[in-house]
């Protein structure tokens, strides 16, 4: 596949705004875990206190330079990393949420050296993973509506 997204990491103001409009669009919401942030400030605090610290969140953009979704790196451990992704509902369905996925996983392992790659997703998120299961990651186990999944 070609993979025509590039990810940065979210610094700029439209970047951030963009992370929470992604973060708190129903659409998305609804397929992840936990709460969104309560407020525009708690989601720009929280972002400053984590961003390239315990977490590495990145805005895609597309070839025409738009921003289409972000993706993140977090728990990273000394054997492992997780791995998390959204496409902003009006870009979903094009193939971009492939496209994040594979670039994600190029740059976990371009900057966190041999680390098992893993992810959490709710069992019924059959759209990630299709998504998923095509880019090599395998079902490890299930717990309650989670499924965690590996890369092989
Ligand atoms: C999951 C998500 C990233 C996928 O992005 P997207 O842009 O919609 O996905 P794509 O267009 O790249 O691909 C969708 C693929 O899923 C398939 N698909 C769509 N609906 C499906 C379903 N109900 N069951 C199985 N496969 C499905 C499509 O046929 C397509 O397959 P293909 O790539 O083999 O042709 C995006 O929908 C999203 O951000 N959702 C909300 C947040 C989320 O769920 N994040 C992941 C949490 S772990």
């Amino acid at each position: 596949m070609t993979n025509q997204l590039v990810l940065k990491l979210a610094e700029s103001p439209e970047e951030i705004q963009f992370l929470y409009d992604t973060r708190t669009h129903p659409e998305v919401n609804s397929s992840l875990y936990g709460s969104p942030p309560a407020n525009f400030e708690q989601h720009r605090n929280y972002l400053a206190k984590v961003q390239g610290i315990s977490r590495w969140i990145y805005v895609a953009y597309s070839h025409s330079q738009e921003k289409i979704g972000y993706s993140q790196i977090y728990d990273v451990k000394e054997s492992q990393l997780e791995v998390g992704f959204a496409i902003h509902p009006l870009f979903q369905g094009k193939g971009y949420g492939s496209e994040i996925v594979s670039a994600t996983v190029a740059q976990a392992k371009k900057e966190f050296r041999n680390r098992k790659i893993i992810l959490s997703v709710l069992t019924t998120n059959h759209r990630a993973i299709h998504i998923y299961k095509k880019l090599g990651f395998c079902e490890r186990t299930v717990q309650e509506s989670s499924l965690l999944m590996e890369l092989s």
